[in-house]
């Protein structure tokens, strides 16, 4: 007689519940056939949010807030004093963002604590599912606000006065998702935590080109934002001789081209973007009196970040001809290592489960940057399609999604038994 193997505690993962939960997710915000509109506080992401707590309503799970709209969807453990091990990432999508960026983190969390139920499995220490407010920061710059606050790197002043491109201030979008989420204010899970992972979709090339399963990540590169204003004075576009011209837009080419000059590596690690340009009047025949735009800066080394986030201050610091030229930094975060351990547990947990790994670094920024400063964190990625992301054509396979979330709640269970 052979005897069955006991069913593991990823076994009770369901593939299919998973993904019926992204579909209903991206029915919320969905634009053309695929994509997702669904920023920061937005009615999108209320009316997400609001899903999320149903779901976990309907499963007994205590659910949580804090100032700036993070939302904690608890399982208690054994012990709830102990600290709590949470999972999550992001709910708030790109203007034209995909289906799964975020999200995927969010509900591969909400379904490892649900297979948790399924198996019958309780833990020592309690799990929460965290969806952090503004990660993509496209609506509210800069991006990550919620786990930034949460980790205590920024103050929630530091953002109340930040407005949307339509002038909406961002404590106004805030009073309105907290108050339509109605949830208990008074939050148990808050720092220290034992430790934090975060699923996500790579977002980038290499699991799928590669054909493996997990991608057990690293650490994540360091980023830097800037918003440039150049400063001119309207005129005719047809009358005004060069002479008599401050001409903002020609101001900004040339400072963004010496901005790229200055940032030229030889081994294109850099990555280097202007994805936001502002023209005032922006009218074809006047001449621009402001030109404002973002730099979005990243590498992998502290030292040569700084180096290059250095150049574009000088540059700023030369001036604009004869135009005004100011720089504001809007987000500086340096890249960080995930511990040695927590990538080991994550890893260990795939090849449990006979799946394909490799460690890599996360090239996308994460909550899990700023959660790494307060307690081991790691993060699982899975592969999506042609690496793409930040595009309606984001996809990712129903069984990598699942996969992904039967490594998660091996790592979990691990974590909050103290097995690790
Ligand atoms: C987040 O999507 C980022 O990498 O900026
Ligand atoms: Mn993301
Ligand atoms: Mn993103």
């Amino acid at each position: 007689m052979t005897l069955k193997p006991s069913p593991r505690i990823a076994d009770f993962v369901d593939e299919q519940r998973l993904w019926r939960r992204h579909m209903d997710m991206a029915a919320i915000g969905a634009i053309g056939t695929d994509g997702v509109n669904r920023q920061a506080l937005s009615r999108e992401d209320i009316a997400a949010r609001c899903m999320l707590i149903e779901w976990a309503h309907r499963r007994g799970y205590r659910v949580e807030t804090d100032s700036i709209a993070n939302l904690f969807v608890v399982r208690p453990g054994r012990n709830n004093t102990l600290s709590a091990v949470a999972t999550g990432s992001h709910i708030d999508s790109q203007p034209s963002g995909g289906r799964f960026d975020g999200i995927y983190g969010v509900l591969a969390g909400f379904e490892a604590l649900e297979c948790l139920d399924d198996a019958g499995v309780e833990t020592d220490r309690p799990i929460a599912v965290v969806a952090w407010t503004n990660e993509e920061g496209s609506r509210f710059a800069p991006s990550t606000m919620g786990s930034s606050v949460f980790a205590g790197a920024r103050q929630l002043d530091d953002f109340l006065n930040v407005t949307d491109s339509g002038g909406a201030p961002l404590h106004a979008a805030l009073a309105t998702t907290l108050d339509s989420m109605a949830v208990d204010a008074t939050y148990t899970v808050a720092p220290p935590l034992k430790a934090y992972i975060e699923a996500h979709i790579e977002q980038g090339p290499v699991l799928e080109a590669r054909g493996i399963d997990i991608g057990v990540v690293t650490g994540i590169q360091g980023v830097r934002w800037f918003e440039i204003e150049i400063t001119g004075r309207s005129a005719h576009a047809g009358t005004t001789p060069k002479a008599n011209r401050s001409d903002a837009m020609a101001a900004a080419i040339d400072a963004i081209n010496r901005v790229r000059l200055a940032i030229e590596d030889g081994d294109e690690r850099t990555r280097f973007t202007i994805g936001r340009m502002e023209v005032v009047p922006n009218s074809p025949n006047t001449i621009a009196e402001i030109v404002r735009f973002t730099i979005d800066l990243r590498h992998p080394d502290a030292v040569e970040l700084e180096t290059y986030a250095n150049a574009i201050r000088s540059i700023c610091d030369a001036g604009a001809g004869p135009c005004g030229i100011s720089c504001r930094e809007l987000l500086s975060q340096p890249p960080c290592s995930f511990p040695e351990l927590m990538v080991d547990t994550v890893e260990s947990a795939a090849t449990s489960l006979s799946l394909s790994t490799i460690r890599l670094p996360s090239g996308a920024m994460h909550d899990a940057l700023f959660l790494a400063s307060i307690c081991p964190t790691s993060m699982i990625f899975v592969p999506c399609r042609n690496g793409v992301s930040h595009n309606p054509a984001e996809f990712a396979e129903p069984s990598h999604l699942a996969n992904g979330a039967r490594v998660l709640v091996e790592t979990l269970v691990k974590l909050a038994n103290n097995e690790q």
